[in-house]
């Protein structure tokens, strides 16, 4: 409900700019405005943004930037920068950033800075140590493997990066991620490894996640029947979470305890301890250029003015097309097999974040944040760009390309390349009935058959859609491009007017599953509904 005057003002501008853009194809706002790719577009760091094939003008612009005014984005900012604690609902600051740069709370909290940095040392000197063989297994043999264990923010960071930066991964040490409670992957990760030339990681900020615990007892179980003596347990266990006293009820070292902190969400974690396998995969040098890859684009954010400040119009351009073009979903197409788990990453970083349904002071709201998804192109062409093209179901997208491939294989990246720009290309154009009807004459056809198949053949194309060209994919901008998405997600986040940084939904599904495991290991099924207590008889688990 509008509040104030100055509120409507805001809020009749964007009304106003949308009816007047909906009027135009996207091609007419290209005819009009020629130089649109000069003007809609951005380079920053590792980053091209073209933001030219959007549904936007001058006047749906300034009414965006007005709006992030009006929502007081850069005041919201800098209190998240500076550690505010902005996290209300849970009263913690989030300062995910100070992991990469500390300087802006170095004089607000010094200990916690302090923290930061003797950690991130201890961190990349063990790496160094594991990577050079001076850390060794409890016989006396090289670390060659490392088991991580954790799932969500414990795990999806590190995997992601990982797969992305596989070129600068050393053959020394191979990484295997356990997430999921799956006996199937867990039976044909361990039974291909032995324990003394490996090191287990224990991931999770909580230390209560039931996936990662129940994964962790089989696998000390695994471990143990190779290695029963305690001493092993210290050479090759490692915990990294915001609970170091329960890891050492585990049985974990001190030493081997690497601490995460509360004022970091598990979505927002890479950057700290939860990194470290990601860290013994790429080395501690390419793992600080993660970091400042990020840091750099923190800077960026801080200091650009918002109309020339990427995250915050990546922001604005997505709760354009959510709240005046009912997109509710975001597809992001990165066209580079290495960025494949890139969606996946982001899905929990935005979903877990903007996924709300109520603002900041706990009143519904009728707009958060997108569902998220998306597959690596030029796969997703062979598969669900067809709906598109020509289905009556649309949705925002981000294009993520990178301009530089290997160079053994020129010719594959000039495919690639090609075919990133023809989609969005086809998305604006489209296709109209006479250039159909036309084709299939030019193509030798009679008048009747080219006018009953063009109807099949028009593409209705003013597709939004955002470019991002990433300039190579290095540590440095796979740093980048993550802070760059987790900015966009907190400028919705403040846009959307909810909290980002907690995640309350989650709690219910983990509650009822206890109980449900609980009715299975008891067989009491008495206060379950009847169709959760028949699927249970159905599936029969203790027989
Ligand atoms: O259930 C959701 C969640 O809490 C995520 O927010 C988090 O990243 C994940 O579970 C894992 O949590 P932890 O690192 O505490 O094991």
């Amino acid at each position: 409900m509008i509040q104030n005057s100055k509120e409507a003002c805001v809020f009749n501008a964007l009304e106003t700019a949308a009816t007047e853009i909906k009027k135009r194809h996207l091609m007419t706002l290209f005819s009009e405005q020629p130089n649109r790719a000069y003007t809609y577009s951005l380079e920053v760091d590792s980053f091209y943004l073209d933001y030219s094939k959007q549904a936007i003008d001058d006047n749906a612009f300034k009414a965006l930037i007005n709006f992030a005014q009006y929502q007081k984005l850069e005041a919201k900012r800098d209190a998240m920068f500076q550690g505010d604690k902005i996290n209300h609902t849970e009263d913690r600051s989030v300062l995910h950033t100070a992991l990469r740069n500390t300087s802006q709370i170095n004089s607000k909290f010094p200990d916690i800075a302090q923290e930061i940095e003797s950690t991130k040392i201890k961190m990349l000197s063990f790496v160094d140590s594991v990577i050079s063989h001076q850390h060794l297994g409890h016989t006396g043999k090289a670390i060659t493997d490392v088991i991580s264990i954790g799932i969500g923010g414990s795990f999806f960071g590190p995997k992601m990066l990982q797969s992305a930066l596989i070129k600068n991964a050393s053959n020394k040490i191979k990484v295997h991620y356990l997430a999921n409670i799956d006996g199937d992957q867990i039976a044909n990760v361990l039974e291909r490894l032995n324990p003394e030339t490996c090191l287990v990681i224990v991931a999770s900020k909580s230390w209560t996640t039931a996936e990662t615990q129940l994964n962790a007892q089989s696998v000390l179980k695994w471990f143990q029947d190779t290695l029963p003596q305690k001493q092993a347990i210290q050479k090759h266990w490692v915990a990294l979470t915001a609970k170091p006293e329960q890891a050492q009820e585990f049985g974990i070292a001190e030493p081997m305890i690497f601490p995460m902190w509360d004022f970091v969400g598990g979505r927002y974690s890479v950057w700290s301890t939860i990194g470290l396998p990601l860290a013994l995969s790429i080395g501690s040098k390419a793992f600080t250029q993660v970091l400042e890859g990020a840091a750099s684009i923190d800077q960026h954010f801080l200091e650009a003015p918002l109309d020339k400040n990427m995250p915050v119009i990546m922001a604005l351009l997505g709760y354009w097309q959510q709240a005046y073009f009912d997109l509710n979903n975001l597809m992001v197409l990165p066209y580079s097999h290495s960025l494949k788990s890139l969606p996946a990453y982001l899905q929990q970083l935005d979903m877990e974040s903007n996924g709300k349904a109520v603002n900041s002071q706990g009143d519904n709201i009728t707009n958060s944040g997108p569902i998220l998804w998306g597959a690596e192109g030029t796969n997703c062409q062979h598969s669900f760009m067809q709906l598109f093209h020509q289905g009556k179901q649309s949705g925002m997208i981000d294009f993520i390309l990178p301009a530089k491939g290997h160079d053994k294989y020129p010719e594959q990246h000039k495919l690639m390349v090609a075919n990133c720009l023809a989609q969005a290309q086809a998305l604006l154009q489209g296709k109209t009935l006479t250039q159909a009807t036309n084709e299939l004459l030019a193509s030798g056809m009679n008048q009747e058959s080219a006018d009953s198949l063009a109807k099949h053949k028009t593409m209705p194309g003013n597709t939004s859609s955002n470019m991002l060209i990433i300039d190579e994919i290095t540590p440095h901008s796979m740093g980048a491009l993550l802070a760059l998405y987790e900015h966009k997600v907190f400028c919705q986040g403040i846009l959307f007017d909810v909290n980002s940084f907690d995640q309350w939904g989650v709690e219910l599904g983990k509650s009822l599953g206890k109980n449900l495991l609980n009715s299975m290991n008891t067989g009491n099924i008495d206060n379950l509904d009847p169709s959760t207590a028949k699927l249970l008889e159905f599936i029969n688990i203790n027989n």
